[in-house]
């Protein structure tokens, strides 16, 4: 590539802001292929341009995440960055965290996500979407051991997302309705490595046939508009089943939200979140309302959303640019 003409036009776009937002992801049926992005929470993210090549993570939150940054979900994407750029630059992140980790809701995507989305603007859009997820997924495996796109893609492209395949990566993006999404997270944690860790290895072919016709069925639903048909294919009778006894309360909670107006919804990413699908703001509420009561009648402390799904992805709010001696240190 044209790298010295990148290293010369990051230099000048020095500093980054991006907000990197939560995502839903399996969206019931489809484990590890489908995912979407929420408008709400997200991490705000600042990453600047340093002169010589290795990567500092400073955490404004108060979460104890590793700031070793091979050991970081936001750091281990921009070392194989850096690596495959064979770059004599690096980059300083400071992550100020909203989305708790351990939610379900996709944190250590957002860290990863953001991290490559701001690097990507300060070296003016070296690299595609594609291979943004390609380095994110690097953050995945950090956090949970194993790679998987389905926070990364959606976090990255905006949208519903189908991830036909890791690799070599196939990323589908997929137009959705207008839907609400009511997200509540009960205040436990499930380490999406214990919680992948408990899946059987093997599922019986009955099981199957139901989950592909699932999954066919919500991506026709999306493209073409029809409630009804999202609404009962958001069943899973694989993961669902394994996961939920780590939810507490999540069956109950399920039936007051589809009683309450939901299409339908299940457990968010790995869970604990429980996430629903509404056609409207007033039934997203009423389902919203369902979930605190029941939270509240067993004692759980819960944070809800009520959001929509984000078109944009990661989000660049701010960058600010270098002194004319910092484009020549680090152009030269
Ligand atoms: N597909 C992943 C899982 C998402 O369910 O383990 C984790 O957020």
């Amino acid at each position: 590539m044209q790298l010295e003409e990148s290293r010369a036009t990051a230099s000048q776009q020095k500093e980054v802001t991006v907000h990197a937002p939560g995502t839903v992801a399996n969206l019931v049926c489809g484990f590890d292929v489908l995912g979407l992005c929420l408008n709400e929470p997200s991490d705000v993210m600042h990453v600047k341009l340093l002169d010589e090549k290795k990567v500092i993570i400073h955490s404004k939150d108060g979460y104890k995440l590793p700031t070793d940054p091979a050991q970081n979900t936001a750091g281990a994407p921009l070392i194989e960055m850096l690596n495959e750029l064979d770059a004599n630059f690096g980059f300083e992140v400071t992550i100020e965290k909203n989305i708790k980790p351990g939610s379900g809701i996709g944190s250590s995507a957002a860290s990863a996500a953001g991290a490559v989305v701001a690097a990507n603007h300060l070296l003016n859009n070296t690299f595609g979407k594609e291979d943004l997820v390609r380095f994110a997924m690097f953050g995945e495996k950090v956090a949970t051991g194993v790679k998987h796109a389905d926070n990364i893609a959606p976090c990255i492209y905006g949208g519903v997302t189908l991830i036909r395949s890791i690799f070599p990566l196939d990323i589908i993006t997929i137009p959705a309705p207008d839907l609400y999404v009511t997200v509540v997270h009960p205040q436990i944690e499930v380490r999406t490595s214990d919680a992948r860790q408990i899946l059987r290895k093997e599922v019986q072919l009955k099981d199957a046939i139901k989950q592909w016709g699932n999954i066919a069925g919500l991506v026709a639903g999306l493209l073409k508009n029809d409630y009804d048909l999202i609404g009962r294919s958001l069943e899973d009778v694989i993961i669902e089943p394994v996961r939920s006894i780590l939810i507490p309360g999540f069956a109950e909670v399920k039936l007051k939200c589809i009683a309450a107006g939901a299409l339908g919804g299940g457990i968010s990413g790995s869970g604990p979140s429980i996430f629903m699908l509404s056609t409207n703001l007033q039934i997203a509420k009423a389902v919203e309302k369902e979930m605190m009561t029941f939270y509240n009648s067993i004692g759980i402390d819960y944070n809800t959303y009520v959001t929509t799904i984000n078109k944009e992805g990661v989000k660049v709010v701010n960058y600010t640019t270098a002194s004319i001696s910092n484009i020549n240190a680090i152009a030269s």
